[in-house]
């Protein structure tokens, strides 16, 4: 406990920006803006720079989501103790480095293209008496949402590679973070592990289908906050919905009903209408009794914004916690959505989604989340500096 109690002091304590023992880069300055490994090691993510790492970074085998409820009376400066705390673990584990009184210093040494990111979600900017560039989702027809799933006060996001680097930088984080907030949830995710599965980018998610193929190229006008508050430019904000996909019924589906439900192939993930994966569908086409290809209710058609720059990244995790009670799966997607707004860009999608999309009868989101993601930090700056320093 000593070790913690001098950390503390060092970062958190009186004078903490000239005690702090990140040195020797100039004061503001912005030093990386890359968004995947560094040339020199390709185990080891940029931390610093203008946008955080882990949305635009290509994704990782596994993740875990962490919510965070900060404790009842929680002050802004409380919540900067935090963030500098939580900001120093982030850059050192990234970096390959040992967190300060890192009880497994051996498990930071491969980062496996660790990436640690930060959301505040609306009762953060209550409780630092700012205003909140998000507010909670409306409710969607389709939502049976679960509070043990949903909410929370602040985001962390960790991705890497290897499963035990996520799980040792989960463990630091919560440490630190023990003594300023409570677990709201934590929620384990994986994807394809890069090389398995054919040459693709794209992942496959439980359902089998290829997931991730239309997402914007320019993150700068889709993703990146641009314009408002200058606290949160080179941010964005994430939607993570927790939904549950029913396995066994849609065993019971044949190939052409999974193919229609979507709009697209499952061996290639093109369109009903195209030959390769990145084909533009053709929503107009007609069969030869003269309905669309591509049926009116696929989801391919209701989810798509013709605008790519209106178009939410989107970068998600599979799920599988087991068996329930009755032997079936709990499995599904962490879905989670990047947009420089949500209101203009999430919702309308997912209001078509819950009015009416073939998909629905195999999926339900039980878990949903908001939060705004800050810009990212100079080397000497830590997570959310601008907003709230
Ligand atoms: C378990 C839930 C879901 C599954 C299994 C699923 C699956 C898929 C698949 C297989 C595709 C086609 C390939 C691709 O472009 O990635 C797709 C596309 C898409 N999905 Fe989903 N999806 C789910 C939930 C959602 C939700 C909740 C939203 C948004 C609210 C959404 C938005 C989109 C968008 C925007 C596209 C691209 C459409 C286009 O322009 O072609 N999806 N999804």
């Amino acid at each position: 406990m000593a070790s913690g109690i001098s950390r503390r002091a060092l970062l958190v304590g009186g004078g903490a920006a000239a005690a702090l023992p990140i040195t020797g880069l100039v004061k503001g300055a912005v030093v990386n803006d890359r968004a995947s490994a560094t040339a020199e090691n390709p185990a080891v993510e940029p931390f610093d720079g203008v946008h955080q790492a882990g949305i635009a970074t290509r994704p990782q085998a596994h993740a875990v989501f962490l919510g965070l409820d900060l404790k009842p009376g929680s002050d802004r400066e409380a919540i900067v103790r935090l963030m500098r705390l939580l900001t120093d673990d982030a850059r050192r584990l990234t970096q390959g480095r040992p967190a300060l009184a890192d009880t497994e210093p051996e498990l930071a040494t491969d980062p496996a293209r660790l990436t640690v990111t930060f959301g505040f979600g609306p009762g953060l900017f209550k409780a630092a008496k700012v205003d909140s560039p998000v507010a909670p989702l409306p409710s969607f027809t389709v939502d049976k949402l679960e509070k043990r799933w949903s909410g929370g006060d602040l985001l962390v996001q960790i991705c890497a590679d290897d499963p035990i680097t996520v799980a040792h930088a989960l463990r630091m984080t919560v440490k630190d973070a023990r003594s300023f907030a409570g677990i709201r949830w934590t929620q384990r995710g994986f994807r394809r592990r890069a090389g398995v599965g054919g040459t693709g980018e794209t992942q496959r998610n439980l359902m089998g289908q290829l997931d991730g193929t239309v997402n914007p190229a320019d993150l700068d006008r889709a993703v990146w906050i641009g314009q408002g508050p200058e606290g949160m430019r080179g941010g964005t904000t994430v939607v993570l919905r927790r939904i549950r996909m029913n396995l066994e019924t849609w065993d019971a589906a044949d190939r052409p009903a999974r193919e229609f439900t979507i709009g697209r192939r499952l061996d290639t993930g093109a369109p009903l209408t195209g030959r390769a994966e990145h084909d533009e569908p053709d929503f107009a086409r007609l069969n030869r009794l003269g309905f669309p290809v591509i049926p009116e209710y696929a989801h391919i058609r209701r989810a798509r914004v013709d605008d790519p720059g209106q178009r939410i990244l989107r970068r998600p995790y599979n799920y599988d916690d087991g068996l329930t009670a009755d032997g079936t799966s709990d499995s599904g997607l962490l879905f989670a959505s990047y947009q420089a707004d949500i209101d203009r860009q999430f919702v309308p999608v997912q209001r078509r989604l819950a009015e009416g999309d073939l998909l629905n009868e195999w999926i339900t989101p039980i878990g949903s989340a908001v939060f705004a993601v800050p810009p990212g930090c100079a080397a000497d700056g830590w997570v959310g500096d601008r907003l709230l320093g």
